[in-house]
């Protein structure tokens, strides 16, 4: 039934108070002519002409005396042309992969994103949970996640990759279970890890791109460059998560079975759903919000030059470094979701500026970090992710070393690199803007310049980032501003940047 259902395209509240028919809707029609019909029923002799006319005259008459002002017809194009489709939290559904020993275990990363009222998520489990005593107790879990699902039993598939686990076929079944509970009002599958922490207000964003009506899996490779060699460099990574359109999800749980078994010899789910994707003629719509995360230790690097693109995904985040120093790996993303709360779209977009009067580059990841360079940066240099971090797999041949994206040197030396501050707090002041603070992490007692010596304390002023899918599909990074330093603080505004004005330093 769900598919006959009529909620389409995105038509924007009216503006003009008025509750007439919108001038784009598709649903207009010409009003009939009646012109040539009347001709041959009406004679107009010159006196039925005049009649005419009088009556008409009046006609206007009473039109101007009771009509009330008419509201101005725009010529420019409107906010939301027909290509923005309106998805919201609600009309997604997530599928949290997981089983009955590792749900408890990352109930924390779960609970960072998801929210019982306004999120609808489902896990599916292997089996049930038990309780200490050993007997199945639902009733352990936090009553506040996503209902658990019991998987259906897989055996009779062929697996074969070896030294793989056969969970992946259950795993990638998922898609069909999911389907098959014929929730109501759904745009988007989304499907990821137990350990996969989402944004969803910016998933949500992304997704709007896309009509959920045609046939979509969206989603990003690995940043390993062996892991996309081994799977595919077009596949839809399962931890970053991946997401398919309401139609394509439909038409995959009707063949996904009888696709199944012809790839047993794959490792993972991902590559199974992936394969049969392929099999329907779907290949993947990359957006690089989405973070697979197959690498180790410090993540600075990579966090402190995101994409343009809102972040999506995080995954993996067992196996990498807490996010900010001094915390638990917990504790650290409930940190970066005080920032993800009040300005989700921001978070971790990057704004440099240029201090001319100390010739300082100040390079800011909103919500997370600020970095502070002694002389003038070129701004690609500061696009590009510091190698802070190390590859998934450690040893074997240097392929394995390889990322998916350019990366600069870290200095091993800490005082040669940029002085670094940290998120300690995000304010929302309303109309007043969002203030942003970064506290000085210092890892080193370095002999540093004048300028930075003293410096204690960023704050960074900016707006809500208004997520605007037009805007989207040609993104532009935002323009800052540096105040004077003072008293051991530098302030910081961000802004959206002149018509030609450029990122550059001060020659
Ligand atoms: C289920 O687990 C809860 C919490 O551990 C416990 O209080 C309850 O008695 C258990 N129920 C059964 C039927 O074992
Ligand atoms: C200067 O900074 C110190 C420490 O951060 C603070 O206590 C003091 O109030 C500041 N002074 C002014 C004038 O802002």
């Amino acid at each position: 039934m769900y598919e006959n259902r009529k909620r389409k395209h995105y038509t924007p509240p009216s503006t003009t108070g008025t509750t007439a028919s919108h001038p784009l809707s598709r649903n207009m029609q010409p009003p009939p002519t009646t012109a040539t019909t009347s001709k041959k029923t009406l004679t107009l002799t010159p006196s039925r002409l005049k009649d005419l006319l009088i009556i008409l005259s009046f006609l206007i008459i009473i039109y101007l005396l009771f009509s009330s002002p008419r509201p101005q017809l725009s010529l420019t194009p409107r906010t939301t042309p027909s290509t923005t489709y309106l998805t919201t939290r609600r009309h997604i559904v997530f599928s949290i992969a997981s089983s009955s020993t590792s749900f408890i275990h990352r109930q924390p990363y779960i609970r960072l994103w998801y929210n019982p009222t306004t999120t609808r998520a489902f896990a599916f489990l292997d089996r049930e949970v038990v309780d200490p005593t050993g007997n199945n107790n639902r009733s352990v879990i936090d009553p506040t996640l996503p209902p658990v699902i019991i998987s259906k039993d897989t055996s009779s598939f062929p697996y074969t990759f070896k030294g793989g686990l056969k969970s992946a076929i259950r795993v990638a079944r998922v898609v069909k279970e999911v389907v098959e509970l014929n929730e109501p009002d759904v745009d988007w599958f989304v499907f990821g890890d137990d350990d996969t922490v989402f944004f969803v207000e910016n998933l949500v964003t992304v997704l709007s791109k896309y009509d959920h009506n045609g046939w979509f899996y969206v989603g990003s490779n690995s940043e390993s460059y062996s892991q996309n060699v081994k799977n595919s460099f077009e596949m839809g990574f399962g931890g970053g998560g991946f997401a398919i359109s309401y139609s394509l999800a439909k038409v995959l749980a009707r063949v996904l079975d009888s696709c199944l078994v012809r790839y047993a010899h794959l490792y993972g789910s991902d590559a199974r759903i992936f394969s049969c994707l392929a099999e329907l003629g779907v290949g993947l719509s990359h957006e690089p919000g989405f973070h697979q995360v197959d690498m180790r230790g410090d993540l600075f690097g990579m966090l402190s030059a995101h994409p343009l693109s809102p972040l999506v995904s995080l995954h993996h985040l067992d196996a990498v470094n807490p996010i900010f120093p001094k915390m638990s790996k917990t504790q650290a993303l409930e940190h970066l979701f005080n920032g993800v709360n009040v300005d989700p779209a921001r978070i971790l977009q990057q704004t440099v500026c240029y201090d001319p009067v100390y010739s300082l580059t100040v390079s800011v990841a909103w919500g997370y970090s600020v970095q502070v360079f002694e002389g003038n940066e070129f701004l690609p240099d500061l696009l590009t992710p510091q190698r802070t971090f190390m590859p998934w797999r450690r040893g074997g041949s240097a392929e394995f070393t390889r990322f998916m994206f350019n990366i600069r040197e870290y200095p091993r030396d800490p005082c040669k690199r940029p002085l670094v501050f940290f998120m300690e707090s995000v304010t929302n002041g309303g109309k007043n803007g969002i203030w942003s603070n970064y506290i000085r992490h210092d890892v080193a007692d370095c002999n540093r310049g004048y300028a930075m010596k003293n410096l204690e304390l960023v704050r960074v002023l900016s707006q809500k980032l208004e997520p605007d899918i037009e805007q989207m599909k040609a993104p532009r990074r935002q323009c800052c501003e540096l105040s004077p330093l003072f008293n051991g603080s530098m302030f910081i505004s961000i802004r959206k940047c002149g018509a030609d004005e450029l990122i550059a330093m001060h020659s």
